[in-house]
């Protein structure tokens, strides 16, 4: 468990992300699960620093998986949710970063509606000259990292447990589906997953795919993005498919004709697999609206879905990533 090469102070974003740096998440994060299998499933790594986990927006397994990776490095966790906090009193979130800051704070997880609140913090942070890491957990529709690092883990650990690592995607093809639109996840992942080698084929209707999606990745990447307003040129033989949620408190206008007619053209099911590679694995970040961007058979079908470990995965990756920005602090 080796973090000799982590430069990184805060986690906002996986765009500048490195192979070496993915690596060091995905070799970390099997070091914690293997610790996760244990009978005694804590060590001491973060004994005495404070992790608060402060969410301006509705979390379920986000913030319950950064609470529990807190606990399990044995740091002391703050929970903050904006609807009972001091925010509804008029208090700004620069000022509520500020507040736990004064009580020692050591890493904040921010997760918030509006896309560059992290960043924001992380700035205020840096420029007091405090040593305080910011993690992103989410912002607007703009990037969820842990969760682009948690399904790249899921992915590598299933084809190689012992030594998940990028090289395993290399010429990969990996379909994501649904409201891209939308999506901070789709985002976070069209960076780790065409900077591993993977090509990422994008599939949905066009008002929640724009054209623009097609430039979304810097050139160099060796993976590449393709764009489908069908779904089956998306699905034939994907090694992968990661459906996605339609975001109804993002859209603004009315983008669908109704949600059967997406579940007909879009929706997953054990038939339209049959598309793609036969050993396909199914991935979704969750919440999932059941019978509406898959199937409620195939949600709960363990032949091919990964969604619980991609849960089980949370609490590993965001062990590793804690560890790796919060060992240096001590
Ligand atoms: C995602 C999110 O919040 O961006 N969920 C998650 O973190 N597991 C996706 C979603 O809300 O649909």
């Amino acid at each position: 468990m080796s973090n000799n090469t982590w430069s990184r102070h805060h986690i906002l974003s996986l765009a500048d992300f490195t192979t070496d740096e993915y690596d060091t998440v995905l070799q970390t994060a099997a070091s914690f699960q293997e610790v996760l299998s244990r009978r005694t499933k804590k060590v001491p790594t973060l004994q005495g620093q404070v992790v608060a986990n402060l969410f301006f927006e509705s979390s379920t397994r986000t913030r319950s998986s950064f609470e529990l990776a807190a606990k399990r490095l044995s740091a002391d966790t703050l929970n903050f949710a904006s609807g009972t906090s001091s925010m509804t009193k008029g208090e700004t979130i620069l000022d509520t970063a500020k507040t736990y800051l004064a009580m020692g704070t050591d890493i904040m997880v921010i997760r918030h509606r509006e896309a560059g609140v992290p960043h924001a913090i992380a700035q205020e942070m840096d420029r007091l000259g405090v040593r305080v890491s910011v993690l992103n957990a989410g912002d607007g529709q703009h990037e969820h990292p842990s969760q682009g690092l948690l399904d790249l883990f899921t992915i590598c650990s299933l084809l190689d447990p012992d030594l998940p690592r990028v090289e395993l995607l290399k010429e990969k093809k990996i379909a994501i589906v649904g409201d891209i639109l939308h999506s901070r996840v789709a985002r976070s992942n069209i960076w780790s997953l065409t900077a591993s080698g993977a090509d990422v084929h994008l599939a949905a209707p066009p008002t929640l795919l724009p054209k623009l999606f097609a430039d979304y990745c810097c050139e160099n990447t060796p993976g590449k993005v393709f764009l489908h307003w069908e779904l089956e040129p998306a699905l034939q033989d994907a090694d992968f498919v990661m459906t996605l949620r339609l975001q109804k408190e993002r859209m603004t206008a009315h983008l669908l004709p109704s949600l059967r007619e997406y579940h007909q053209m879009f929706g997953m099911t054990h038939s339209r697999l049959q598309l793609c590679h036969p050993n396909v694995k199914l991935l979704h970040p969750g919440p999932v609206n059941r019978g509406v961007e898959i199937s409620s058979e195939l949600m709960d079908d363990p032949e091919f879905s990964l969604i619980q470990a991609q849960v089980s995965s949370g609490v590993a990756v965001r062990m590793a990533l804690l560890y790796l920005i919060g060992s240096g602090k001590a």
